[in-house]
């Protein structure tokens, strides 16, 4: 996703000049059972640890994760240096001298420097409520992810009788929005066919043009049996594709094993497992699968950013002859600058699509936006 990164920096450079509102990206919406992996699936999306998960630990309520793009530190510094008047503007965060950091809507004034921390945050909470939560890195794409309770079917512990009804609607609101991408996750040691994920993702999605199905735990399979039927559709197609993924389990989570020595193990173990499959399965593919989607969401954004600037264009044209000087037309730049600017995003895309076609997955790549 690092690809995309600077390509809607550009782009939301261009909406602000043209008064547009920000171009805003689909959020993507983990949906499954419980200790499916859903939680583990969106760890190795951001690259990093501190989403609450473990076999015995619960996601109670919807954790909704903003990530927003900041500029490096070192940029930041300079342009609180340089800029006494803007200290507030939004690119500089004046006094966080960190690369990176956190914060909770329901705590506003706490500033987590250690994003590991964020987990303490996260188990905080009791209710229904979603929580949300800031991630502000120079590493990250401006992008929503939702991590949902599991899908339930018995009540344990304290909660209520209807704790399957509640939780579901609960996923149906997020996941019913248009503008959600559905990850459903399913873990390869059940049947898919009666996949809650998938079911709840019909529901919402019938014609599978937003939902991906992310099968986990391909290292679980019992001895002799793999998911290859699975993978490759035969079970039960989905448009948009089926990623498997091996996440870490208990034992590394308990051993601390890293995000870049697990998505090095995983690769090893589809090689090794399905060397046919390897190239389109992985943690790293399904984060280029992604990329590419929300890659078609923006060219989709594309024509009505042309026709704004069209509009303004013929504003200022009037103004302009209204003034009855003849002095050189900036706007008309700008329209230059966006269409420039579609044709070369074009590129990006059929580059990235070729790069997604073409790909071996390299041992040892490092899973980040
Ligand atoms: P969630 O409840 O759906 O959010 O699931 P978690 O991400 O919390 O994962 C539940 C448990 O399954 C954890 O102990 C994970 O380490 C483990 N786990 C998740 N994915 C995999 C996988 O692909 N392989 C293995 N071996 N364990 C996994
Ligand atoms: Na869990
Ligand atoms: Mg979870």
């Amino acid at each position: 996703m690092e690809t995309l990164i600077p390509v809607i920096n550009r782009l939301q450079e261009v909406f602000l000049t043209v008064g547009a509102d920000s171009i805003q990206l689909p959020q993507i919406v983990v949906v499954g059972s419980q200790s499916s992996g859903k939680s583990s699936v969106l760890e190795s999306l951001v690259g990093r640890d501190f989403l609450p998960r473990g076999s015995g630990i619960v996601t109670r309520r919807p954790l909704v994760l903003q990530l927003v793009h900041v500029p490096p530190l070192e940029e930041r510094r300079k342009h609180d240096n340089g800029n006494e008047s803007k200290r507030n503007s939004q690119n500089s965060y004046p006094g966080i001298k960190a690369e990176e950091w956190g914060t909770f809507l329901h705590c506003k004034n706490q500033v987590f420097l250690y994003l590991e921390l964020l987990c303490i945050g996260l188990l905080a909470g009791i209710g229904n409520e979603p929580i949300y939560l800031k991630i502000f890195s120079p590493n990250v794409l401006s992008l929503t992810l939702v991590d949902l309770p599991g899908i339930t079917k018995v009540p344990v512990g304290d909660q209520p009788e209807d704790i399957e009804i509640q939780v579901q609607e609960m996923i149906l609101s997020f996941i019913s929005n248009p503008n959600s991408i559905i990850l459903s996750v399913s873990p390869a040691t059940s049947d898919l066919a009666t996949s809650d994920a998938l079911k709840l993702a019909r529901e919402v999605d019938p014609d599978g043009r937003r939902t991906l199905l992310v099968v986990t735990k391909l290292d679980l399979m019992d001895a002799g049996t793999d998911a290859l039927e699975v993978l490759l559709g035969r079970v039960i197609p989905v448009r948009l594709g089926i990623i498997g993924v091996v996440n870490r389990s208990q034992h590394d989570l308990n051993t601390r094993k890293s995000v870049p020595d697990a998505a090095k193990d995983e690769q090893a173990f589809l090689q090794r497992h399905y060397p046919s499959l390897a190239s389109r399965c992985g943690s790293r593919y399904l984060a280029r699968t992604l990329s590419r989607l929300l890659m078609h969401h923006i060219r989709d954004c594309l024509p009505e950013l042309k026709t704004r600037v069209t509009v303004l264009t013929a504003q200022y044209q009037a103004r302009l002859n209204s003034y009855g000087q003849p002095v050189e037309d900036p706007s008309a730049m700008l329209l230059q600058i966006v269409t420039k600017f579609a044709s070369d995003y074009c590129n990006t895309i059929e580059g990235t699509a070729r790069h997604i076609q073409t790909s071996e997955l390299c041992g040892g790549a490092r899973i980040c936006y």
